[in-house]
């Protein structure tokens, strides 16, 4: 698979879910990550990814490599036009689910990379932007 700087799927199927675990793994590997860091990129995409299909109807992902002075980083996007997530603090607390989810997804993905960013708006959709740094 390509590791290109910047690009976007689609995530509106289980497959399309597999095909971006797949690239978030490639950008992983030619960014160097190291094999522990690559698993927590690709854990919390593919935790965010479900989301974005299971709860806001489908979206896409997008990413690029950020630059840092000597350092480079992976930022990935995750947006949808679904309903929106209308209490925060209960959508980021361990164990809280409005399906029959773990309600681990949001919290589990914070701690697994070095930035977290969620906006969302009852109506407007959700968008959640995380980046992991070599
Ligand atoms: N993209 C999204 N659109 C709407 N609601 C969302 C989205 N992502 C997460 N949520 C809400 O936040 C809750 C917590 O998400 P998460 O921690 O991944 O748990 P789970 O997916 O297991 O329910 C979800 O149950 C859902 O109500
Ligand atoms: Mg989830």
């Amino acid at each position: 698979m390509a590791a290109e700087l910047a690009g976007k799927l689609p995530l509106r199927s289980e497959h399309d879910i597999v095909m971006a675990r797949q690239q978030v793994r490639a950008m992983c590997q030619s960014l160097k990550f190291s094999l522990v860091d690559q698993t927590k990129m690709v854990t919390a995409a593919s935790e965010l990814a479900r989301n974005t299909l299971i709860h806001g109807g489908g979206g896409d992902m997008r990413w690029n490599v950020l630059e840092d002075g000597a350092r480079r980083g992976l930022q990935l996007h995750f947006e949808d036009e679904g309903p929106g997530i209308a209490n925060m603090q209960l959508a980021m607390s361990d164990g809280w689910t409005s399906g029959t989810g773990m309600g681990l997804g949001l919290p589990g993905s914070k701690r697994l990379v070095n930035d977290f960013d969620i906006e969302s708006a009852p109506g407007k959709g959700t968008r959640v932007s995380i980046t992991k740094w070599k």
